[in-house]
């Protein structure tokens, strides 16, 4: 006799990704922000889903969608039994409760989604401290609901207004708690970063750092450039914590190399401020290395992105801009009107160690002017 099939709740909720083209984004190429917008759901494992994309003229304060934008995506989410809807961009709390009863699915925005996929790249203890700050921010003004990865992985879908103002207050408090926790934890850390900062920094090494949009290929870089083997995935944030190296060209020991944290357009500002410690080490980079994906139609746009971030974080430094994935463009003669304003460059496939001959020139000439001179630095014996 067998046993009987146990029951199997629905483990993917059928999800509809809808992506907007809101009033206030300006990007050249949409498609290709659609695009990243469905990398980011699938690296947050969403699957079983179906795509809508609108294009929005005006934005509405209570539903953030236009009333006849707000019926056509009604009669997709009925037609294709939609349980949950993730939208390709931050509303507030109140547009989210509106659409999520209009609907009558789950709704989910842009910050949650990052969230998600934040939480789940974060591996060391300030990171993860960092992150679930940012998290229990953005909780706070949501009092509902499983976050998109829970409901997948229960079948249950999140509660909405089902709250007693009893239970939302208890909520409430737990969650301020969980933050105060986390705040001190994350003081304590940031005063071991100070005091390593500290020592670095007396010993007049110079220091670099990777910086860029998610996916440019930091990472790739610094594992080339050090021989060593961080993870470097064709995945949006695979990096969140901070890895340092020393940086040998020619054989002698140049500083040190840090990557750092990829930057994304429409970042929620909670990530900014949570991060802030971790990208306060760029304050005292002697050297920014921004790399760029230079085979993604939107370059000038994510270079942007970085430029921005780095303005709202104060941070303004020697910077080189490191071209990357030359190996994916046909002909990089069509770019070179916009490329030329970025100075001083260098071009690479960072998978290709010959063509990242370029980079360590460059180091290599940045390091003379760099190195501290009483300074007798260890010469590398690995041959890099
Ligand atoms: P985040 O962690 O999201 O910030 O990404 P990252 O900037 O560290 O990028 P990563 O090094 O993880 O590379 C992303 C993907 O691009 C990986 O699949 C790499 O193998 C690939 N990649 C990196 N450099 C190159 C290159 O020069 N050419 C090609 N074709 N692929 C590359």
């Amino acid at each position: 006799m067998s046993l009987k099939t146990p029951y199997i709740t629905n483990q993917y909720p059928k999800t509809l990704l809808l992506g907007v083209h809101a009033p206030y984004n300006h990007i050249k190429n949409i498609n290709s922000y659609f695009e990243e917008f469905i990398n980011l759901a699938k690296t947050n494992k969403v699957q079983n889903y179906e795509t809508l994309f609108i294009k929005l003229r005006d934005l509405d304060s209570s539903h953030f969608l236009t009333k006849g934008k707000l019926d056509e995506v009604k009669d997709f989410c009925k037609k294709h039994a939609i349980e949950q809807l993730i939208i390709s961009e931050m509303i507030t709390p109140l547009q989210e409760r509106n659409l999520s009863d209009y609907f009558d699915c789950d709704v989910f925005d842009r910050t949650q989604l990052i969230l998600e996929i934040f939480e789940k790249a974060a591996h060391s203890a300030e990171g993860k401290a960092q992150v679930g700050i940012a998290m229990l921010q953005y909780q706070k003004t949501r009092l509902a609901g499983k976050g998109i990865y829970l409901a997948q992985q229960t079948g249950v879908k999140g509660m909405r207004g089902g709250y007693g103002e009893t239970a939302k207050e208890k909520e409430k408090r737990h969650i301020e708690n969980t933050m105060l926790k986390l705040e001190r934890q994350l003081e304590q850390l940031q005063k071991t970063r100070i005091t390593q900062r500290k020592k670095r920094l007396s010993s007049g090494i110079p220091q670099i750092c990777i910086i860029g949009y998610t996916n440019a290929g930091k990472s790739t870089i610094l594992n080339t450039l050090t021989k060593s083997n961080v993870l470097a995935e064709d995945k949006l944030f695979a990096t969140l914590d901070t890895t340092t190296r020393e940086l040998f060209v020619n054989s002698k020991k140049i500083g040190t190399i840090s990557d750092t944290v990829g930057f994304i357009q429409q970042l929620p500002p909670h990530l900014i401020e949570a991060f802030k410690s971790t990208l306060s080490e760029l304050q005292h980079a002697d050297l920014l290395m921004h790399v760029v994906d230079i085979s993604d139609e939107n370059w000038e746009d994510h270079l942007r992105v970085v430029h921005d971030i780095l303005d709202q974080i104060g941070v303004q430094k020697e910077m080189v801009y490191v071209f990357n994935k030359i190996d994916k463009i046909e002909n990089i003669d069509n770019l070179s009107g916009a490329l030329h304003k970025y100075q001083p460059q260098v071009f690479i496939n960072a998978l290709n160690k010959d063509t990242v001959q370029q980079l360590r020139d460059f180091l290599a000439d940045w390091s003379q002017n760099h190195l501290p001179k009483d300074t007798n630095l260890p010469i590398d014996t690995t041959n890099h």
